[in-house]
């Protein structure tokens, strides 16, 4: 039990179904719920995410979808504000959502360019600009956001999704010293290959899964559970002393 009490927000944790492919954010509600919070899921996928929260209600955990697009300030404004009244108070935030599509710089459109900012950098300066006034009320608490390894090295397939994760991870400092005082921790995590409903489809080409596999020391990919641990340790109190961190979770890709 460890987030015995805890009222969290996790965006992007529609895949999140028993037997089926689930993202770091679904497994990350599932630990969250089995350690003792309740889990607000705030993701567009409504249809896959109501599907989760069913199954996280039948195993006994107290859990609510939400539809939010982390790009609306309105939609953010009113999960926020659904959590408080529902619950009482917020305690975590977890900005998990994400979008990835391969593209070099000159393959890159404005418009590929503007929708990883927005989902990945805009959506974390949101989520943290609307929950830490509740989380300040609540005496304090945690903010994990979910940056990449590609936040800090680059690679030869994509441009925006690092530039977006770059965002969050600096992002993720300047909230850290400014929030200091609430205590409010902001950490990010970076995860390295993980199998995942988003990125099942590249890693299904013979040619990707190669490249990637030569480059992970640990010799396969991550599993979303294994992400999801380093995400609980930093929303909970274990991680007390730890604020502006960055936890690498990637099989040893970026020690090379
Ligand atoms: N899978 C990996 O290898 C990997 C590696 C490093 C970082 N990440 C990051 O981890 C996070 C989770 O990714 P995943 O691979 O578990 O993906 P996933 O398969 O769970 O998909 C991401 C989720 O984000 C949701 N989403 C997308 N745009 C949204 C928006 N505008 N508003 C609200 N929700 C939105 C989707 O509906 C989906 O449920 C992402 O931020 C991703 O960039 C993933």
């Amino acid at each position: 039990m460890r987030l015995k009490g805890k009222v969290a927000i996790i965006t992007g944790a529609a895949a999140g179904v028993p037997g089926e492919m689930m993202g770091i954010g679904g497994a990350a509600a599932w630990l969250f719920v089995r350690e003792g919070a309740t889990v607000v899921i705030g993701d567009i996928n409504e249809k896959q995410g109501r599907r989760t929260v069913a199954k996280l209600r039948e195993s006994g955990g107290e859990a609510l979808f939400q539809h939010l697009d982390v790009t609306s300030e309105q939609g953010w404004q009113g999960v926020v504000r659904e959590t408080a009244s529902r619950y009482g108070k917020l305690d975590i935030l977890v900005n998990n959502a994400g979008i990835g599509i391969l593209a070099t710089v000159e393959e890159t459109t404005v418009e590929l360019w503007d929708a990883h900012m927005n989902v990945h950098a805009r959506g974390a300066f949101l989520g943290t600009k609307y929950a830490i006034p509740e989380v300040r009320k609540a005496g304090g608490g945690s903010i994990v956001n979910v940056s990449s390894i590609h936040g800090i090295t680059g690679s030869p397939t994509l441009a925006a999704y690092h530039a977006a994760k770059g965002a969050v991870r600096i992002f993720t400092k300047a909230a850290a010293i400014q929030y200091a005082k609430d205590k409010i921790r902001v950490n990010s995590v970076h995860p390295g290959y993980t199998m995942t409903p988003m990125t099942e489809p590249g890693f299904s080409i013979p040619d990707v899964m190669k490249a990637v596999m030569g480059r992970i020391p640990l010799g396969r990919l991550a599993k979303p559970e294994e992400i999801a641990a380093g995400i609980l340790y930093l929303a909970s109190d274990e991680s007390s002393y730890v604020t502006g961190a960055e936890l690498v979770i990637d099989g040893g890709v970026t020690a090379q």
